[in-house]
């Protein structure tokens, strides 16, 4: 088969939460210690990965749509590879070669680390490499990554869930729970500091049930403490918990250790606890809210998230109306609402009483209407206080208009801010800055005035030209651009 460069170049597209997005991390980390090189921008890879999620009702339609497309990409240019992972390989095997034969290689949510193998034994044997693992082979976190930030990383404590919610198909792709060592995390955020990152977010599908395969149920709440002790580290956070494993301990731990931030993103679902219960949820919407009590009576200027499903089946006026209910009372500073779909393989799927799809969007659009004005609320009462942020690039990009930058704050907010002479002061991504909070939107806040201090940051310094970091070449990579950010609810599928 041609070769067409030494240095093959590569491009992984991602798709859903936010454990897809670092696995493409340690997929592109992983190419690049095999010698490929990241295709520029807007050329054409000789290798594309579509590291897949298996969540939404038309899911496999739009993979396999845009497998169509590359097929005459590939007909033209022999020794092209497209290589397909993730949740929905996981989910399909082979069925994702025999829909499309040209696909070179097929591999699922345990065996990231085979990528580069498979691709060079189907480049050898010039014939398709379907391998499907039944459970963890080897954890991801030590593969070598191509971290997309160079100032805020994600940290994998978990893997898989041992929860049965009705409504979603990740336990069934990402296995049981499996949890890290306490001190493998812990030297993956120390590494992470090492190079300059200031914010890390520890990452599981249920993250506050961590420990429950070392049998430590107070294990989260230490592991947070323990972060507290990281010198360098300012920022700590986590996504996501789940109601049912929030113990006081982890509330204490977040009060208590300065670096973790005062957000907590943990998701209601619903407000019925009718609903909950055909959801398979373990709690009730009163337990919900008593955590809710307890976390803000301990940090009173917590913002606190959520993800709401409307229209699960079954779903009556009055279980919605209790959603509003909680909604009004839970004071979500924001919240990622979506539409119940039928997710294929998923218990819901076959539950009676599906509604039309004119309910589901009636109700959704009065529950979002409901969520922004709470957001915007909140953030009317933060004009006025001061904020720090943590210049963010993406979203802080210098805008030639406005001049405007953007920062998230402590609380995970998004602030802009542009104020005179914030240009010639140079703020990079990665830089830390005060100012103080002048107008609020539903969904971010502006910050018009003056600059109260500027602070430039190790991180910061890889924004300077010229000196953009490259792969890591070792087992925890060196962090590159872009901050990993919440991916929007209809991403984030499942979102427990
Ligand atoms: Fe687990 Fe979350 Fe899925 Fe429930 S919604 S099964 S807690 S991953
Ligand atoms: Fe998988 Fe995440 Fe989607 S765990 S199914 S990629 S929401």
């Amino acid at each position: 088969m041609a070769e067409r460069d030494a240095a093959r170049s590569f491009e992984v597209r991602t798709y859903g939460c936010q454990m897809n997005v670092h696995d493409s991390e340690r997929l592109s980390g992983m190419l690049e210690e095999a010698g490929y090189v990241r295709a520029p921008k807007d050329t054409e890879a000789d290798v594309v990965v579509f590291n897949t999620c298996a969540v939404r009702e038309n899911a496999d339609n739009r993979l396999y749509g845009n497998l169509g497309h590359l097929r005459p990409v590939k007909q033209n240019h022999p020794g092209t590879q497209i290589a397909v992972g993730g949740c929905l390989a996981q989910k399909d095997r082979s069925e994702i070669v025999r829909r499309a034969p040209w696909v070179d290689v097929v591999f699922g949510t345990h065996n990231l680390g085979s990528l580069p193998t498979l691709l060079e034994r189907a480049r050898h044997n010039e014939e398709a490499e379907v391998e499907i693992l039944e459970s963890l082979d080897v954890f991801p976190s030590t593969l070598p990554a191509r971290r997309e930030s160079a100032y805020s990383g994600w940290v994998s404590v978990s893997v898989g869930c041992n929860n049965t919610c009705t409504f979603c198909i990740v336990p069934a792709l990402r296995g049981k729970e499996k949890d890290r060592r306490p001190g493998d995390v812990l030297a993956e955020v120390q590494a992470l500091v090492d190079e300059g990152v200031l914010e890390v977010t520890l990452l599981g599908q249920n993250v506050n049930a961590y420990g429950v395969e070392f049998g430590d149920r107070l294990a989260f709440g230490k592991l947070l403490r323990s972060c507290g002790e990281i010198d360098g580290l300012e920022r700590v956070r986590f996504t996501s918990p789940h109601p049912r494993d929030f113990t006081d301990d982890v509330i204490e731990a977040m009060a208590e250790t300065p670096n973790v931030c005062h957000q907590l993103h943990m998701p209601l679902q619903s407000g019925s606890d009718r609903v909950l219960k055909a959801m398979r949820r373990s709690y009730r919407s009163e337990r919900y809210l008593n955590i809710l009590r307890k976390v803000r009576e301990a940090m009173p200027d917590a913002a606190i998230t959520t993800d709401i499903i409307v229209g699960f089946p079954g779903e009556t006026e009055e279980d919605f109306e209790q959603t509003l209910e909680v909604v009004r009372e839970a004071r979500f500073s924001s919240a990622f609402t979506f539409q119940y779909s039928k997710r294929p393989g998923t218990p819901a799927a076959d539950l009676p009483g599906q509604l039309p799809k004119e309910v589901v969007q009636q109700r959704y659009e009065r529950l979002v209407a409901l969520q922004n004005e709470m957001s915007w609320e909140l953030n009317k009462e933060l004009v006025g206080t001061e904020v720090e942020l943590l210049v963010a690039e993406g979203e802080g990009r210098k805008d030639s208009e406005t001049r405007r930058l953007s920062g998230r704050a402590r609380d995970g907010r998004l602030v802009h801010f542009a104020p005179d002479g914030a240009i010639d002061r140079e703020i990079r991504p990665g830089d830390v800055v005060h100012t103080a909070v002048t107008r609020a939107a539903p969904h971010h806040l502006v910050a018009d005035g003056e600059i109260t201090a500027h602070r430039r940051t190790r991180a910061g310094d890889h924004w300077e030209v010229g000196e953009r970091p490259k792969t890591s070449g070792v087992s925890l990579g060196l962090p590159s651009f872009g901050a990993p950010q919440p991916q929007p609810a209809a991403e984030q599928g499942c979102a427990c």
